[in-house]
């Protein structure tokens, strides 16, 4: 369970481009809950994504994440079991090393058993399992260079990678913003399946309505540093795409 407390978040404090981002929010997200948030630019979203993963600490308020205070915890400390993927395909692998290799990289990040992963036929042949679900003929290019790929295809990769071994919580910064709409696609479908195998707690940030009708088990929607909507299983599953419009109109 992740429980957010009071969550301020300022930057830039005594400044004249003061800002807060985050005011007073608190959330509780039970486990396996897959939670999309929308809202307008700078309504805090990536905020809150990056106080929950640890690359900022909030100002105000506490974030327990299974019953621990990890509000002064740093990220590198919460990435095993916290992963996430960003917008620009190019965050969150290395370009220069092999498929194989970055598969290496996110098992070392996420497990303690590092010295197997390096020698392992047995770990090759996970991650060419792996990769196969995606039905790309990635699992038969693991030798080739990561940044040789196409967007759509680092990014099915990075989100494989993110969710291995001891992941729990998985966190998506408009993950497709950048691809084109059949890849899209594939990476939202690949994102939920993912979820729903490995029983993930997951949040996605996106700014397409379609896409927050379609996914996930709860809607939040944020404006001005604060959450305006929050709409359990039920209420988001009734929500028509029109009603969801007028909400920004
Ligand atoms: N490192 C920072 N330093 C100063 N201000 C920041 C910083 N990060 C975010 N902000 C400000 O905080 C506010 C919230 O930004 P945030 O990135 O969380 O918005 P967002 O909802 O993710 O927007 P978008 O939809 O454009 O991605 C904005 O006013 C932004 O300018
Ligand atoms: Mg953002």
């Amino acid at each position: 369970m992740i429980e957010l407390q009071h969550i301020s978040k300022r930057f830039n404090k005594g400044k004249v481009n003061e800002v807060l981002a985050l005011q007073d929010v608190s959330l509780t997200i039970p486990e396996q809950e897959f939670v999309v948030v929308i809202g307008a630019n700078g309504s805090g979203k990536t905020t809150l994504l990056n106080i929950l993963s640890g690359a900022e600490y909030c100002t105000e308020g506490n974030v327990i994440i299974s019953g621990t205070d990890v509000s002064r915890l740093p990220e590198y400390k919460r990435s095993k079991w916290i992963a996430r993927v960003f917008q620009d395909p190019l965050k969150g692998t290395a370009s220069d090393l092999s498929i194989l290799d970055n598969f290496r990289l996110a098992a070392i990040r996420t497990t303690n058993k590092k010295l197997i992963i390096g020698v392992n036929e047995a770990f090759k042949k996970r991650v060419k399992d792996t990769i196969s679900i995606l039905g790309m003929g990635l699992e038969n290019k693991l030798e080739q260079s990561m940044g040789t790929l196409s967007g759509g295809q680092r990014q099915a990769l990075t989100l494989l990678m993110s969710v291995m071994d001891d992941t729990r919580i998985l966190l998506l910064d408009e993950p497709t913003a950048a691809l084109d709409p059949r890849s899209a696609a594939l990476i939202l479908q690949t994102a939920d399946n993912l979820i729903k195998q490995y029983h993930l707690t997951a949040i996605l940030i996106t700014h397409n309505l379609k896409d927050a009708n379609q996914y996930g088990t709860r809607l939040i929607q944020m404006g001005e540093g604060k959450i305006i909507r929050d709409l359990q299983k039920t209420d988001k599953a009734a929500l028509t795409l029109p009603q969801m419009y007028e909400w920004f109109n």
